[in-house]
């Protein structure tokens, strides 16, 4: 029987990620209870949010030391104890960084099969958490209409990459935000943006104003502080924000909130919501339906960023916290 392969989680960080906060292990194979499967982990999913657990209770529960690094994955399902789940099923849950986990059969969801000529993957990405998150975060939170200018930030990574594409399919000007000259030019060449804007570089708020010549009325705002304030000053009377996450508060012990709030969300009418994908769930089917239109169709480009080998976790959640990524960043382990 092989061993099962774990990333252990040896002390919480204070400040930045580093490697020393995960240990390598192994413990022997689990077996399900009652109501329960036994699953072999094949892909492992890299999120942001990753980082986001370490801090405390969220939507999940914390991450504590002596945990099993917590996180998504697309595995098969080896032995089932739980009604309508059986070996040889595609399923997607929180499987954590290891290769075999037992889970709650109600916890799990099973996955079909990718369309036709496209690869397993997408079900991770497009068809996946960042996918609908783009979807109903872009299209429920921010309603944007056809002529409307739709910003988005961390906008070359597996949300905003494709909320920048659903916006230019709903006849929206596209501007996009992200670290570097290398993936602005990416999302105007490669993603159909109308124009990109490089957060790292000093110019950024006079390059801010110039890439919104008529102000924002939708921004997509993935990661809070700076890149929110720059928006917020940007924004149009009755612009829409979508609160999707605050990716640049994830890794730093001090959180920075923007100037503005709440005197131009008084005064220009904004507002702000905020939204957890989950909250959208029984649209899921509707949702998935026009993706794969969109992909079909070549409307909408997939991007992934798809890392080999179960070693290489730690080091990939690392990378994403500090912008290696384009698109859907994942782990391949079996
Ligand atoms: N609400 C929901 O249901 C939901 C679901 C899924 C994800 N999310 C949120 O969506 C956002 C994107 O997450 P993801 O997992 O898809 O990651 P991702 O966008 O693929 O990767 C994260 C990106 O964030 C950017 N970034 C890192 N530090 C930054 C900083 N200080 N300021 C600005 N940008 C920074 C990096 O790109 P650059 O090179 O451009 O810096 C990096 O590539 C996160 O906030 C996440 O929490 C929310």
């Amino acid at each position: 029987m092989p061993a099962n392969r774990q990333f252990v989680i040896d002390h919480l960080p204070t400040s930045r990620l580093t490697p020393d906060v995960f240990k390598a292990s192994e413990s022997a194979i689990p077996s399900p209870g009652e109501g329960e499967v036994l699953v072999r982990t094949r892909y492992i999913s890299l999120d942001a949010a990753n980082r986001a657990w370490m801090w405390g209770a969220t939507y999940r529960a914390a991450i504590k030391a002596g945990d099993v690094m917590a996180g998504g994955g697309m595995a098969e399902v080896v032995e089932s104890r739980a009604p309508g789940l059986a070996a040889g099923d595609l399923v997607w849950g929180d499987t954590g960084w290891q290769d075999y986990a037992v889970l709650n059969g109600k916890h799990v969801t099973k996955l079909g099969k990718a369309p036709a000529g496209e690869p397993i993957t997408h079900l991770m990405s497009v068809y996946g958490v960042a996918g609908l998150t783009a979807y109903f975060g872009l299209l429920e939170c921010g309603q944007p209409k056809a002529g409307e200018t739709v910003v988005v930030s961390a906008a070359a990574g597996s949300v905003g990459s494709i909320v920048g594409q659903i916006a230019k399919i709903k006849g929206c000007r596209t501007v996009g935000i992200a670290g570097g000259q290398a993936k602005c030019d990416l999302l105007t060449r490669d993603l159909g943006f109308d124009a990109a804007v490089d957060y790292k570089a000093e110019s950024f708020s006079k390059a801010m104003r110039a890439a919104v010549p008529k102000g924002i009325d939708v921004y997509f705002d993935n990661v809070g502080g700076s890149v929110l304030e720059a928006c917020l000053f940007n924004m149009n009377n009755n612009g829409r924000i979508a609160c999707c996450g605050a990716v640049s508060q994830y890794d730093s012990p001090q959180a920075h909130g923007p100037r503005g709030v709440p005197g131009l969300i008084v005064t220009k009418r904004l507002t702000m919501r905020g939204f957890i994908v989950m909250d959208f769930e029984e649209q899921n089917a509707k949702a998935l339906a026009e993706l794969s239109g969109w992909v079909a169709s070549g409307q909408l480009k997939v991007r992934e960023d798809i890392i080999d080998g179960f070693d290489n976790l730690p080091d990939a959640l690392i990378g994403l916290l500090a912008g290696d990524n384009v698109g859907k960043r994942m782990v391949k382990v079996s």
